[in-house]
């Protein structure tokens, strides 16, 4: 891994493939621990969480189903605070158990508005997972019930995180240089 320049601004490498495959395995065991019997139901949040659910879902070996909704905060390298829904739930939760599916949680009110939207479709229980976590960035006060890693306030792109736009099909995962 080398730095990699994305639009104007430069990045150096953070977590290597290797990193984020012992990430997934220990949220994979951990999430089938809870879930096994449970046919529960993945939402997973485009764009940014794509990639990382491609790779969990794979590690997991029970019977569960997926749907996607898409929301937007970001612009650049900053929440804008204002988080819009541009895709619907695309399967029925009433009455499952469902698990949301992030790529990263930063201040956190990307999900709070969406823990709200699902609870009023009466799952059977809703449960967040996420890859990686800001908890110096982290504004609200809910619970996160799989964290695959929590890094320091910066801004990363790569393996679906992006900036602008660019950076998701890294294979790893870069930091903004200082
Ligand atoms: P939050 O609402 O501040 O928690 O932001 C969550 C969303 O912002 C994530 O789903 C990402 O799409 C995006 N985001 C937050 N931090 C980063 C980052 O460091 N790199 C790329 N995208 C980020
Ligand atoms: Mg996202």
């Amino acid at each position: 891994m080398k730095k990699i320049n994305i639009h104007d601004l430069s990045f150096v490498p953070y977590l290597s493939e290797e990193d984020i495959q012992q990430d997934l395995n220990s949220l994979a065991s951990s999430i089938s621990a809870k879930f096994q019997d449970k046919k529960p139901v993945f939402i997973v949040v485009l764009n940014g969480a794509f990639v990382f659910a491609a790779d969990l879902l794979k590690k997991l070996d029970f019977d569960c189903e997926v749907g996607f909704i898409r929301l937007s905060s970001y612009k650049g390298t900053a929440s804008t605070g204002d988080v819009k829904e541009t895709l619907s739930l695309t399967v029925n939760i009433e009455g499952r158990h469902v698990i949301i599916v992030e790529d990263i949680i930063d201040t956190g009110l990307t999900l709070e508005k969406l823990r709200g939207d699902i609870q009023s479709l009466n799952p059977e229980s809703m449960s967040l997972c996420t890859l990686l976590y800001k908890p110096e960035a982290f504004k609200s006060d809910y619970p996160i019930d799989f964290i695959g890693r929590e890094i320091p306030n910066k801004f990363v792109v790569g393996y679906g995180l992006d900036y602008d736009e660019f950076g998701r099909n890294l294979p790893e995962i870069y930091q903004l240089e200082d």
